[in-house]
């Protein structure tokens, strides 16, 4: 069978694919927190990184449909899985069921993956499209004086003076009702009790998990979803704790729109 063959029509290539689309999706909310953590920083920060990316042209598309394919993938081949364990009550899923002890973040994964994937398309409405709650206005958004110049690994990316979206203040705007605020804590909480199955299972799929540190494995996935969810709490919960305010004024929820 061709590599490619094998990863689409066998049960241990969609595992495959489970795993290397995982890590490629892991590697993004990596980036995406490490990135959105700017919000504590000066306004430039935020605003100069956004602009960047947007700068980035073609490149920020192929990016951003690398990770459509990964989530595309991702979904078609647990969807596929599960299918086929549901219908082989056989030797096959019962070796499956046993490799790694079922525990409720394993036993979730179906119910906790959809979540994420609805939380996903109404972030996208919500920050990316700014339609999802009146506080966005895509076009009252370009109004932010950038005061200091962007580096990326000591380059200047984007210079001082230029105009930029203010994703600084649409992003606090956008956490100050409390009910998003909720859901997108919700939702982090889910993806990373998500992720604690998740990142065992590739390690599994990869061949990179022996019952010798096994233990280990379990230690350093808690430490990392927990970190993981703790400094994503962190933006939703400063905003509606009043502690993280909008610094430039002009961006505001014009009520009743
Ligand atoms: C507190 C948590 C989060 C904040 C503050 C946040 C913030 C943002 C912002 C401001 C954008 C729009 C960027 C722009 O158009 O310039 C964005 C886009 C996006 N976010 Fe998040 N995000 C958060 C969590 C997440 C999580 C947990 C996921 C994935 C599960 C995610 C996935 C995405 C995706 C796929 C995009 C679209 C990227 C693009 O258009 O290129 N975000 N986020």
């Amino acid at each position: 069978m061709n590599p490619i063959a094998f990863l689409f029509r066998s049960s241990i290539g969609r595992k495959v694919l489970m795993a290397v689309t995982g890590v490629v999706l892991i590697g993004f909310i990596i980036g995406h927190l490490v990135g959105n953590l700017q919000i504590f920083q000066h306004p430039d920060h935020l605003n100069g990184y956004a602009q960047f990316l947007h700068q980035l042209g073609p490149l920020l598309w192929v990016a951003r449909l690398g990770v459509l394919v990964c989530v595309v993938l991702h979904v078609w081949a647990a969807t596929v899985l599960t299918l086929e364990n549901r219908a082989a009550r056989g030797a096959e899923a019962y070796a499956v069921a046993h490799t790694l002890r079922a525990t409720l973040s394993s036993r979730m994964m179906r119910q906790t993956g959809v979540v994420v994937l609805a939380f996903v398309i109404y972030h996208l409405a919500h920050f990316t499209w700014g339609v999802a709650d009146r506080s966005h206005f895509k076009e009252n958004l370009a109004h932010y004086t950038m005061q200091s110049e962007y580096r990326v690994a000591g380059f200047p990316v984007v210079k001082a003076g230029t105009e930029v979206l203010d994703v600084h203040s649409m992003v606090i705007l956008g956490f100050q009702s409390p009910v998003v605020s909720l859901f997108y804590i919700v939702a982090v909480g889910l993806l990373s009790f998500h992720l604690l199955h998740g990142i065992e299972s590739m390690f599994q799929t990869l061949g990179w998990r022996s019952e010798r540190w096994a233990g280990g494995l379990r230690k350093i996935a808690l430490v990392f979803c927990a970190a993981y969810f703790f400094f994503n709490l962190t933006i939703p919960g400063s905003v509606v704790a009043g502690r993280l305010k909008q610094q430039s004024a002009h961006l505001v929820a014009v009520p009743g729109r």
